[in-house]
């Protein structure tokens, strides 16, 4: 089972995977956990280069190198441990290139879907978790240390959140939304029960 995790910075993605992760294992399952982006050394370097580095990103190039990284994590993880009988865990997947990318920054639904179809070799995920905060609240939780992106002025973060919950309705039988701001254990343990359900 693959199942990706979104929602805006500081939603709770992190911890709901590590939750998640431990539910499972604990039915003997093997679990790979991994994040977007990064994940594989291209990963990583595309991280830096997009969130840390001070540069003029426009934002078709930004998306293409969510995609390259993303390209690259499903070739040499994703897909290997799907093949052996794994679970993948991700943090984040396609929907983060079409919140912020597709919506957020207007390039659109359907073009950066298409990129990102191509990139991955039509891999989407069997499951999304959507994690829906207060887009305030998310602001106040990341703290000082924001990237790139999380510079990006108070009206950004809205619009991510609102393209999130657009998705949701786009993608009703992927896409699971639920309240981030409930308590960690009771949330994971309803996500593990909902996930369970479906598969
Ligand atoms: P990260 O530090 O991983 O944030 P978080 O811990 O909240 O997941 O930063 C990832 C940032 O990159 C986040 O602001 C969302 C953005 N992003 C995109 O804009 N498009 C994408 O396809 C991905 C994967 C991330």
């Amino acid at each position: 089972m693959f199942v990706t995790f979104e929602g805006l910075d500081g939603s709770g993605k992190t911890t709901q995977v590590e939750l998640l992760r431990k539910l499972l294992e604990d039915e003997g399952r093997e679990v790979v956990v991994t994040r977007e982006p990064g994940g594989t050394e291209l990963g990583e370097l595309v991280r830096e280069v997009v969130l840390h580095r001070d540069l003029e990103i426009g934002a078709w190039a930004e998306a293409a190198l969510f995609a390259a990284a993303r390209s690259q994590l499903v070739g040499a993880v994703i897909r290997p441990a799907l093949e052996r009988g794994a679970d993948v865990l991700c943090d984040r997947y396609i929907d983060s290139s079409l919140a912020y990318q597709g919506i957020a920054r207007g390039l659109g639904v359907d073009p950066v879907l298409e990129l990102n179809m191509q990139a991955t070799g039509g891999l989407l995920p069997d499951r999304t978790v959507l994690l829906l905060v207060d887009p305030a609240g998310s602001r106040r939780r990341t703290g000082e240390a924001w990237d790139r992106i999380e510079r990006e002025d108070d009206d950004f973060v809205v619009q991510v959140d609102r393209a999130y919950r657009e998705l949701a309705e786009l993608f009703p039988s992927r896409i699971l939304a639920v309240d981030g701001t409930q308590a960690p254990e009771r949330l994971a343990e309803t996500i593990h029960g909902q996930l369970r359900q479906r598969s």
